[in-house]
């Protein structure tokens, strides 16, 4: 099937590789956006497969756990006709004392097109681009940056939104460990919305002020005019100390429950990358709730996802 389907790739599209929403231009970003927005037409809701990927070779290599990025990746490329390769770390040659590098330019000498990456470190992804010369797209790097999580999130609020600019956006949880956090912010700051990190002083820095994001230490203050909160997992496994005396305290004072669902704006929107924690960061009844848009971003994830495989493939075609 040819890519006719689609437009061409705008010249604003320079990229051959996505390492994060920080490095992305805002036309970047509105092209991405554009084309999730057409793959999810052209998918019937990312149910339909269009391939337009085919002979495209892509590999997914995860050095963390993830249920949704890897199946998610996976499913998007394939739906786009292309060939996935899965690679596991724990039983690959790593385990041999071979480089992380040496791993990557094994599979990319047999012809691999994308390598999506998964790791702890944060820069490694931006490490891999300095050794290999195919396409590399970040799936989370330690807590530095997440995009495609940022930029489905984006996309989800655009669907029931129309524009992002001027609506107030609350990230509340573990900024401090969020991959996830980080993506959404260098995102909606370049798309005009005002943001507002939220959770306690030790998981929530001073510091975004500077990046004219809005820090509050309060939910019950910002849930009244919060336009979306997008709730974020404590992230225990990256923390050496305990940032809150109990997780039963943390979720009296963060968890979004029905209570404060209440004093909200009747249409807010509840988001959550995932995987949620019921009781801590939000209770059962809102995450199932009729505000909850979290299987939405699920399946945004896919067209995200698709339009990401497709725009680094172009970028890359266009340069050879
Ligand atoms: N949101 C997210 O990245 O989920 P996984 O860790 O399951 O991939």
């Amino acid at each position: 099937m040819s890519d006719d389907l689609l437009p061409p790739l705008p010249q604003s599209w320079q990229t051959t590789d996505i390492l994060g929403l920080e490095n992305l231009s805002l036309a970047e970003i509105r092209i991405w956006l554009d084309y999730a927005f057409r793959f999810k037409k052209l998918t019937n809701d990312c149910s339909k497969k269009v391939p337009i990927l085919e002979g495209v070779t892509c590999t997914n290599l995860f050095f963390e756990n993830s249920t949704r990025t890897r199946v998610s990746f996976s499913l998007a490329a394939k739906r786009l006709g292309a060939e996935v390769v899965e690679f596991s770390a724990s039983s690959s040659s790593l385990s041999k004392g071979e480089t992380f590098i040496d791993t990557a330019k094994t599979l990319e000498a047999m012809n691999v097109d994308t390598m999506v990456v998964r790791h702890q470190t944060p820069g490694t992804p931006q490490l891999l681009t300095e050794h290999i010369g195919c396409s590399i797209i970040n799936a989370g790097d330690g807590p530095h940056e997440h995009p495609t999580q940022g930029m489905l999130d984006i996309m989800t609020i655009c669907q029931h939104r129309t524009d992002i600019k001027g609506l107030t956006i609350a990230l509340v949880g573990d900024i401090a460990h969020s991959r996830t956090a980080r993506s959404n912010i260098w995102g909606l700051k370049k798309l005009g919305a005002h943001v507002v990190v939220c959770g306690p002083p030790t998981l929530v820095s001073r510091q975004w002020e500077r990046h004219g994001i809005e820090v509050s230490y309060s939910l019950d203050d910002i849930v009244r005019r919060a336009d979306v909160l997008n709730l974020l997992r404590i992230q225990f496994e990256r923390q050496y100390t305990r940032p809150f005396p109990s997780v039963h305290e943390y979720a009296l004072l963060y968890a979004m429950n029905r209570q404060r669902l209440e004093m909200a704006k009747k249409d807010i929107l509840i988001m959550a990358p995932g995987p949620i924690n019921r009781g801590v960061e939000i209770t059962p009844e809102v995450a199932d709730g009729p505000h909850s848009v979290i299987l939405n971003q699920v399946t945004n994830g896919l067209a995200v996802r698709m339009a990401a495989l497709w725009l680094v493939h172009q970028a890359a075609k266009r340069q050879t």
